[in-house]
Parts: structure tokens; sequence; C-alpha cells
């Protein structure tokens, strides 16, 4: 991978990860209601469930975000460079595997030949992933990638002559606390020039079947993406919990327009998380909160936008409204 983090950069960088795991799990599994934060998901074996996940019949989003993309990439990218003579860099947050990315870096080398691409993502290994795809299929882009947490600080973007397009795709954003929404557009919006675009991919509220169906999966992928998050505490932090005595739960929460997921201990438990030097014990029916993954509607997009100092222009969405992108500019 074309890395600009040298190795010493990267072991610190898992020591800061190590001792910020250990901070949430003493924040988030001391105190009832209990929870994780979702980031924890994705380490290798998560990134690649979550890879899997994309791939369900049940998971409409990706796909449906992938068809918005393949229909309007040109008009996408040229909105997104405006009057500008000099080329579009496009910069992405939660890059992950990159996978949709290709589709737009691909119009944009079209119109103006070479593209600087910068993924942003706290895991390495789905960077890794996304710059061997990306280099191999399009000659002209110029992969940059930076692993940073760009939720906790600012990513610090080198000066560019010319526009920048911010990618927010996925609905990542979703997995967000509309606080925390908030936050990261407006961490954003401080590393962009006025007149910079964001594009932002945001799953949409709907039939509450659908949506409760995209995360309990028949296959359950879904189950083992969420389970891995105490695989991976059992392995990085020396934790000791028996992954067979908690179950997969997924619901529409209406009032907080969410789907929520959570582990459930199906029978009394008594964790020891040796790394944290924490003992916590669970009774049985007892949860942990492990995901929000907000749903938006064409009001709440809007205030999300406004109220981080964006300015909306224009709104891509598939034939049954499922998905929304939304093109924003600096204002
Ligand atoms: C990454 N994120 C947008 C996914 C979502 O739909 O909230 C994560 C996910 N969780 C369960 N399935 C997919």
């Amino acid at each position: 991978m074309a890395t600009a983090v040298s190795p010493l950069e990267l072991d610190t960088a898992a020591d800061d990860l190590r001792s910020a795991m250990v901070r949430e799990v003493q924040r988030g599994l001391l105190p009832q209601p209990r929870s994780l934060p979702a980031w924890m998901f994705y380490d290798a074996l998560g990134t690649r469930l979550f890879e899997r996940i994309t791939h369900l019949a049940e998971y409409y989003p990706t796909r449906t975000e992938r068809g918005i993309f393949s229909g309007y990439a040109d008009t996408i990218v040229s909105r997104a460079r405006g009057e500008s003579s000099k080329p579009l860099r496009i910069v992405e947050l939660g890059a992950g595997t990159a996978s949709k990315t290709g589709i737009l870096l691909d119009a944009a080398a079209h119109m103006q030949g070479r593209v600087e691409y910068i993924p942003v993502d706290v895991s390495e290994t789905a960077l890794e992933a996304a710059c061997a795809s990306i280099e191999q299929s399009l000659a002209d882009v110029e992969v940059k990638p930076v692993v940073a947490n760009y939720v906790s600080a600012p990513i610090q973007l080198a000066p560019h002559d010319g526009p920048t397009l911010a990618l927010y795709i996925g609905s990542s954003i979703g997995n967000f606390s509309p606080e925390e929404q908030r936050t990261i557009l407006r961490n954003l919006k401080v590393e962009l020039q006025s007149g910079d675009a964001l594009l932002l991919g945001v799953d949409m509220v709907k039939d509450r079947k659908v949506m409760e169906a995209a995360y309990r999966d028949a296959e359950g992928v879904t189950e083992a993406f969420n389970l891995n998050i105490l695989r991976r505490l059992n392995k990085e932090l020396a934790a000791n919990f028996d992954l067979a005595c908690f179950r997969h739960v997924a619901f529409w929460n209406k009032d907080e327009s969410r789907i929520e997921m959570h582990l459930e201990a199906i029978e009394p438990q008594h964790i020891r998380i040796a790394a944290a030097r924490l003992s916590v014990r669970l009774a049985k029916g007892e949860r942990i909160h492990t995901e929000n993954s907000y749903k938006f509607t064409e009001n709440s997009l809007l205030s999300l936008l406004e109220d981080s100092g964006y300015f909306t222009e224009e709104t891509w969405t598939d034939e049954r409204g499922w998905f929304s992108v939304t093109l924003a500019r600096v204002v």
C-alpha cells in the first residue's frame, strides 16, 4: 500500500487503538445500560464480515447507492468541479474498502486525467484493500491513504491547488449520534475551502420490515459481525466472553429513527477483561448495545447539512427513494 504513515507511527497508532479500546470498555460496560462503540467491529475479520453483509440479498443500502452512482457519476463529478479549471481532488471519510468510490473516481479520471484520492479510515486493513483495488483498476488515480480517526481529531489535509470533493457515503454517518454527525461535518468543513463540496450518502426511513431484515439476515452474517466485537475483546484485551451465550438482537426504534443492534446474554455471565482490569456480571436477558444505524428523512437530512454549515445543492435517489446521495457546498 502506498502509505504516508511510517512503521513507528503505525506502532503508536496500534497502542493508541488499544488504549482507546480499554477506555471504551470501562466507559461502556461498567454502567447500565451497557454499550460498546460500533467502530470496534472493524478489525480484519469485522471488515471482511461487513464486506459480506454488503452483498446480502437483505442488505439493500450498498447496491442501492451503487446504482445511484452508476446512473449519475458524471453529473455528480461535474457539479462538484463547478466552474473550476483546476483538477478536483477526492477525499473520502470512512473509506472502508472503497468499493463504490471507483465509479466516481473513474468519472473524474475521464474528465480531467489524473485524480488525487485520499481515503481516510481508522481501519488499516480496510485502507489496504481500498488502495489495492483502486490502484489496480484505475491507473490515473493517485491514492494517498491516511489512517486516522476522523471523529476524534481533524484529518489535517495537505493544501491543494483546486477544488476538493469530500465523500462521506455508505450511510456511515448514520452510525453516529445526531450530535456526533454534526461534529464530524463541522470538523470536515474546517478542512475545506469555500466552494468545496461534500457528497453525503444516507439511508432513508422506509418500511420497517425492509429495514429490520437488512440487519437480521437469514444467513446470520450480521449476527457474526455483531458477535465479532466480543471475539475482538477476547483476542485484544484478554476478555473471556463466551460467544455462544449471546444472542444477536436488531430492531427499528421509531422514536429515535434508527436501527439498534444489541447482544443479549442468554444466561447470567461473569465477564473479566484482563487488559482493562474489569469484571462485570451480566444478568440473563441483559443487553450490550453495539450499534445505531440512523435512517433519514428529507427534513432531517436538510437540517443536518444546514446545522453543520453546508448549503444543499442537489440530491439523487433511487426510484423507491430508499437511499439518497446529496451534494452540498461549503458556504
Ligand atoms: C457501515 N454502516 C453504514 C453499516 C450500517 O448499515 O449501519 C454497518 C452495519 N451494521 C450492520 N449491518 C451493517
